[in-house]
């Protein structure tokens, strides 16, 4: 073989390798009571060649411990402040000074932002005219915004939206259209994306579709070769992704946007909470939506032409994300609370397991649990209101815990209000119902957490945290003493 033969056929195998990488990112939300600290996510990160992160809000201590990594970073700004973005080009130029201008200037320490994604998912059927009219508005102040700060060739914005912004009828993706009181503002939208180059973000989940819609399978959601495939005038659909998928496709062509660069903005799969949300199915569907992307096949109405990245939904779970939609959207982690891989997919660290935080700092190994000796009649009154505050969803049909019959669940119910509180005494009460042990009551793969040390969250850390305040309070008096 030619020597530049050789080079060229070198050269693509090389770009289609770190083409293959880079397509896949992870969502990193932070919804905890104790978050694992955000040096700790990034070795995270880069243990497992990680090469893109989509945040959902623009956490300054976040994006600190992101400079440097070579990671491509989206930053979310909530769905609480497009009103105001939309109606003052200057909360939109603050919003871009405090929050981007900074990591782009010399010393700003090099964070990769690539998108600033405007709202999440401000469209959602659910929120009605909450946010829909404002979302043009914040999407244009924000992108002149970036125009006055140079920085509109770097950070691109986009809008990630559900995948409820498009229907069809009887499930077929060629009758794809966007839902009629959105077709205006979509596209306003799709024009501005279109404009300045910006792809669409879309949230595809299909765990919920199958939830949501009795004619459809397990086996066709976890992209099983054997399941039920369905045709739709002359193609074949062989899974509820490419599915959902081209139906935006559809969507798009049917108002003008055949072109449209699409990137899945979330795509996971929940672990606990729920019937059919578990560890191993979650690995199952996700090693065959990543087998399905490294294909490269793409979806019958893009054919070859896969989603061009994809960020996995979520990273981590997170115990304080609302459970409106469900008691498993405390479960959505590839990883555990603490940063443990709950099952092996490739996320860009190949044939390797996935590696998992290491040297985590936990409170002490203590557990709140039922004192069995005490008068149990007012049991009821004092779970319902720990559940209310704390995390029981692991008790819900098909959850990890279900199997605890009474009295179990009550220690687990006790514990998990007894963890959010950082294991305060006062936080085991319960009518006197509660007792503090050392032995683990954890059972089977119902796991019984102890939460994550934090730096307020112990009273010896809250002592130390007295003697920093001190030792700065000094340190700058010595600095102002030497100055004057
Ligand atoms: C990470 O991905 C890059 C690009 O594909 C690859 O060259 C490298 O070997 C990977 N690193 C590890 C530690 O797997
Ligand atoms: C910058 O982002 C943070 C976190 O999302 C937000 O709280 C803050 O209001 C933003 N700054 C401005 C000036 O909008
Ligand atoms: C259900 O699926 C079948 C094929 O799998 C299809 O013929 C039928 O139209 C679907 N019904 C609805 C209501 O989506
Ligand atoms: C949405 O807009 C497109 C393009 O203007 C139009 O063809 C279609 O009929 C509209 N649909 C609805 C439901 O208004
Ligand atoms: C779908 O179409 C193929 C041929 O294109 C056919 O072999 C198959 O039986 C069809 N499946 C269904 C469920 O109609
Ligand atoms: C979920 O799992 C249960 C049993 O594990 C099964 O009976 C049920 O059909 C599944 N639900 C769906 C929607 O597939
Ligand atoms: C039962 O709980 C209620 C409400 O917390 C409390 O007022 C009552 O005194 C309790 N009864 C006993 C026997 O502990
Ligand atoms: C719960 O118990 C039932 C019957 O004993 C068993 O089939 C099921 O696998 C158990 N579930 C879990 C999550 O342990
Ligand atoms: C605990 O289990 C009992 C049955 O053993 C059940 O009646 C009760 O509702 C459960 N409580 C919770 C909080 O899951």
């Amino acid at each position: 073989m030619a020597l530049k033969q050789f080079l060229v056929l070198a050269f693509l195998a090389v770009s289609s390798l770190t083409s293959r990488v880079r397509a896949i990112g992870v969502n990193w939300g932070t919804s905890a009571s104790h978050p694992l600290p955000p040096s700790k996510v990034v070795e995270l990160l880069k243990a497992n060649n990680i090469s893109k992160v989509k945040l959902f809000d623009a956490d300054p201590l976040v994006l600190q411990s992101l400079s440097g990594s070579r990671i491509d970073v989206t930053v979310g700004i909530p769905n609480s402040m497009l009103r105001s973005l939309s109606s003052s080009k200057k909360v939109a130029e603050s919003w871009v000074h405090d929050n981007l201008t900074r990591y782009f200037s010399n010393g700003g320490g090099g964070v990769r932002i690539e998108y600033i994604a405007v709202g999440d998912e401000p469209f959602l059927q659910s929120y009605g005219e909450q946010f829909k009219p404002f979302v043009t508005g914040a999407v244009s102040n924000i992108q002149t915004a970036l125009i006055g700060a140079k920085l509109s060739n770097k950070v691109k914005v986009v809008v990630p939206c559900n995948s409820d912004a498009y229907q069809s009828v009887s499930g077929l993706p060629s009758k794809g259209h966007f839902r009629p009181d959105l077709n205006k503002t979509m596209i306003q939208l799709l024009t501005f994306l279109s404009k300045h180059h910006s792809p669409f973000f879309v949230n595809i989940y299909p765990f919920l579709i199958l939830h949501q819609n009795k004619n459809t399978s397990l086996d066709f959601a976890l992209f099983k070769p054997t399941a039920h495939s369905r045709n739709d005038s002359h193609k074949t659909y062989k899974n509820s992704f490419d599915t959902s998928y081209d139906t935006l496709v559809t969507a798009l062509s049917g108002v003008g946007f055949p072109d449209m660069e699409i990137v899945v903005g979330q795509i996971g799969w929940p672990t606990d909470g729920a019937m059919n949300a578990s560890s191993s199915i979650a690995e199952t569907f996700m090693k065959g939506l990543v087998g399905h992307l490294h294909s490269k096949l793409g979806t019958p109405l893009r054919s070859r032409k896969p989603p061009t990245e994809t960020y996995i939904f979520s990273l981590l779970d997170e115990d304080q994300r609302s459970i409106t939609a469900g008691n498993f959207e405390k479960h959505w982690g590839v990883f555990t609370f603490d940063g443990q891989a709950k099952y092996n997919v490739d996320l860009g660290q190949g044939l390797r397991k996935l590696a998992n935080v290491q040297n985590v700092e936990y409170l002490p190994s203590r557990w709140c649990v039922l004192n069995n000796n005490k008068d149990l009649s007012n049991v009821t009154a004092n779970v319902l209101e720990a559940c209310s505050l704390a995390d029981c969803t692991a008790l819900s049909p098909g959850g990890s815990c279900f199997n605890l019959s009474w009295p179990g669940n009550v220690s687990y119910a006790f514990n998990s209000f007894f963890q959010e509180h950082d294991q305060r005494a006062d936080s085991c009460e319960f009518g006197g119902l509660g007792l503090i042990t050392t032995v683990d009551p954890s059972i089977g793969n119902c796991r019984f957490a102890v939460e994550l040390r934090t730096s307020l969250s112990t009273s010896l850390h809250g002592s130390l945290l007295v003697w920093w305040m001190l030792l700065i309070t000094i340190t700058t008096s010595v600095c102002f003493l030497g100055f004057t």
